[in-house]
């Protein structure tokens, strides 16, 4: 069964690769912005029609989230236009469509973590986008799989990099202390996207590792584990501003994951440990 697999080079779609070739039912076709490029609307057709995958799963995106707010459109046709690409072409042949999404589709302003059923209100184009992407997928596809993720790292660039190389030439670092999410391994939530494929219940779910913390409690978390000796300053998102707002709150309840039995994500701290001891 042919698993198709966009923006294949990036984080999550690098990891989806290596644990697909673990399945021996599957034939992996990892495709990134040269093979199959998701704004290109007959391509995408033309390629899932030829290649009548059991499911496609949709890992390209526009993920800087600052940059979105100047390269509005861009945002827009990769984050929202893309996925509706994808969902046309996956009904077309009746395949399965995973689209990954995000906790930036929430405001931030909840007080427990948010369910999949709680209302959206995203307060960036970077969420925006992606919920419109959410919206598509729902609108033209019958088989899919929304799934929600945060804070996510693997190979590639992400925060956990992004804080050792700081640390390399840096004696102290101001970080984040006043918004609240999940950090999550790409190897968590690509268990659980296979665990999702193969079976029949579509729908929209939370996929990050459990347990809660701040940028600052991370950043600590990750020198700590790595013997790193650094001053970490708290600071508030006031203090530290950014291009694009960021929800205060956003941890993610897996509440349908856990109500179909497949949730299988870690504490973050064991995730994180597993990913800097490698
Ligand atoms: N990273 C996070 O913290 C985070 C948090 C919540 C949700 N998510 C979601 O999780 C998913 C995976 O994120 P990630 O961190 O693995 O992303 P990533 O590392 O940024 O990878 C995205 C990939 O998509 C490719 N791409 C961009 N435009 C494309 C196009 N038009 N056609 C085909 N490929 C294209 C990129 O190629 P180029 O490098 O050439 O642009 C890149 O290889 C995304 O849906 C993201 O929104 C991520």
């Amino acid at each position: 069964m042919k698993v198709v697999i966009t923006g294949a080079k990036g984080q999550l779609g690098l990891e989806l690769s290596k644990q697909l070739a673990n399945y021996s039912e599957y034939e992996i076709i990892a495709t990134d912005r040269d093979e199959l490029n998701i704004l290109d609307a007959n391509q995408v057709s033309e390629f899932i029609s030829k290649e009548n995958p059991y499911a496609v799963i949709n890992c390209a995106a526009h993920t800087a989230v600052d940059l979105c707010e100047t390269d509005v459109e861009n945002a827009y046709k990769i984050n929202a236009l893309g996925p509706r690409n994808l969902a046309i072409a996956c009904e077309k042949v009746g395949a399965k469509f995973v689209q990954v999404s995000t906790d930036y589709v929430f405001d931030g302003s909840g007080t427990r973590p948010y369910r999949e059923d709680d209302a959206t209100c995203p307060n960036s184009i970077y969420g925006t986008s992606k919920l419109m992407g959410e919206e598509f997928t729902k609108q033209f596809c019958l088989k899919y799989f929304i799934v929600r993720t945060a804070w996510l790292y693997g190979e590639g660039n992400n925060f956990v990099r992004t804080m050792i190389k700081l640390a390399e030439t840096n004696k102290e670092l101001n970080v984040v202390d006043d918004q609240v999410g999940s950090p999550t391994s790409t190897v968590d939530l690509a268990k659980a996207i296979i665990d999702l494929i193969g079976t029949e219940y579509y729908g929209t779910y939370h996929g990050t590792c459990e347990g809660q913390c701040s940028w600052y409690d991370f950043a600590k978390k990750i020198f700590e584990i790595k013997n790193i000796d650094i001053k970490v300053n708290p600071v508030t998102s006031e203090e530290f501003k950014r291009p694009a707002p960021r929800p205060a709150y956003s941890v993610l309840d897996n509440f349908m994951l856990k109500l179909v039995n497949l949730n299988t994500f870690r504490n973050w701290e064991e995730s994180l440990k597993e990913y800097l001891e490698k």
